[in-house]
């Protein structure tokens, strides 16, 4: 049997049937309102029904403030809530569990986008420094990420934002939180020398530079009375969106920040090894490299095994999740060998959902042979590209 089958619990509490997690996948498919419907509950509890051990939801905006796109949901209101809790439900009924992602996309927006426009709301950012990349394809020209910013006066009010929304999600049901802190987003802004030119509490040395992440995850653990359901997704080689880090610095920002993190007792810390040369990149989003000059990795360089010992000991409180491009074998491999407790598949649960079954039988993962529209879109019905993947047993 594959070790990625060998049931789990998270923080000693929540058990899992398995090790199999589903990663959060914005699919920009919320068309009521920024809130999900009947398409969403089909799509998660279908995947819950096939055995997963572990969902997350998609990234979901906590505030206006950084909600740039369309039709991927928010977690502001009561109504907001009502709707998740009818997918939480549904998975749960299906025997599954669901985290929730929080997400602020901070600088990595565009004012003139709707979801800013019609609400005359200024982009935020750590440091007025614009990101490079975002293409805004509903936007004339095509532009890129606004340069046009605000500096986030005083960063206690997102924090707040977060323990609003994850209250929220805590009251529709959700078993835990796993905070995005990659990506480029307002989270990981804060980490990030390129991105961070604050010289109050929040920038400079890296106790700084980590202090917003760490607020963000103490409120997360106020509301849900502790850490164990706490999971954080963090790329340390990351390079989407001007996230860039010299080997030096990133060393001795996730150094610390993992130390920081397992000595609250979070439940899981999920490391992505996206921007290594370990990975192919699909000619989409996930190219990561060539990194640029003077940002080099040691050959081979791998964050998982780097950082890895850190989380994962004998007597950790914490379990060690990876995501970015592996295989069933390589991960039930590491598994087995005592390196991973958990794994993200991200990609390979849009054209495979009953990705458990195939790893129970030995049957090869289905691939995409639609194109990269069935990611975010676009699409003519919510449907397409999202719950219309066939099964082996169909
Ligand atoms: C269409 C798409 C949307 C994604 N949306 C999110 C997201 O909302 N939040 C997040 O943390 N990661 C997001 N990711 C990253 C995935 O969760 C996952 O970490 C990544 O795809 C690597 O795993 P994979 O190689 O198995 O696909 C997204 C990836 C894709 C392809």
């Amino acid at each position: 049997m594959s070790s990625l089958l060998e049931p789990i619990a998270i923080g000693g509490m929540l058990a899992l049937r398995n090790r199999v997690v589903m990663g959060a996948l914005t699919r920009n498919r919320c068309v009521d309102d920024m809130k999900p419907g009947q398409a969403q509950i089909d799509h998660y509890s279908q995947r819950a029904k096939d055995g997963t051990g572990l969902i997350i939801s998609e990234g979901v905006f906590i505030d206006w403030t950084g909600s740039h796109w369309t039709n991927a949901p928010v977690m502001i209101s009561e109504d907001h809530c009502k709707a998740w809790q009818k997918v939480v439900d549904g998975v749960h009924q299906a025997g599954g569990k669901m985290f929730f992602q929080p997400w602020h996309a901070g600088r990595c927006q565009n004012d003139l986008m709707p979801a800013l426009k019609e609400r005359d709301l200024p982009v935020l950012a750590a440091s007025p420094l614009q990101a490079s990349g975002g293409k805004y394809r509903d936007l004339p020209g095509v532009p890129g990420h606004t340069a046009n910013l605000k500096e986030i006066e005083n960063p206690s009010e997102i924090v707040n934002m977060f323990r609003r929304a994850v209250a929220l999600a805590k009251r529709a049901g959700f078993d835990g939180i796993e905070l995005l802190a990659q990506g480029g987003y307002l989270v990981q802004q804060f980490l990030v020398p390129e991105a961070n030119t604050r010289t109050d509490d929040y920038g400079g040395p890296v106790e700084n530079r980590c202090r917003f992440l760490l607020e963000v995850v103490d409120a997360i653990g106020d509301v849900w009375g502790g850490y164990e359901l706490i999971c954080v997704k963090i790329n340390p080689t990351d390079v989407l969106h001007g996230t860039v880090m010299t080997f030096a610095d990133l060393k001795e920002t996730y150094d610390y920040l993992i130390k920081e993190l397992v000595a609250r007792k979070v439940g899981i810390v999920n490391i992505s090894r996206r921007g290594t040369d370990l990975t192919v990149g699909d000619g989409s989003f996930t190219q990561s490299f060539p990194r640029p000059d003077g940002y080099s990795l040691p050959l081979g360089y791998d964050p998982v095994l780097d950082f890895g010992p850190l989380v994962k000991y004998p007597g950790s409180p914490s379990l060690l999740m990876a995501n970015h491009e592996y295989t069933v074998e390589e991960a039930d491999r590491l598994v087995k060998e005592g390196k991973l407790d958990l794994i993200t598949f991200g990609r390979p649960f849009i054209w495979n959902p009953d990705l458990v079954t195939r790893i129970k039988y030995g049957i090869p993962l289905a691939q995409n042979d639609r194109g990269d529209t069935v990611l975010y879109g676009p699409y003519t019905s919510p449907e397409q590209g999202y719950n219309d993947w066939p099964t082996v047993a169909a």
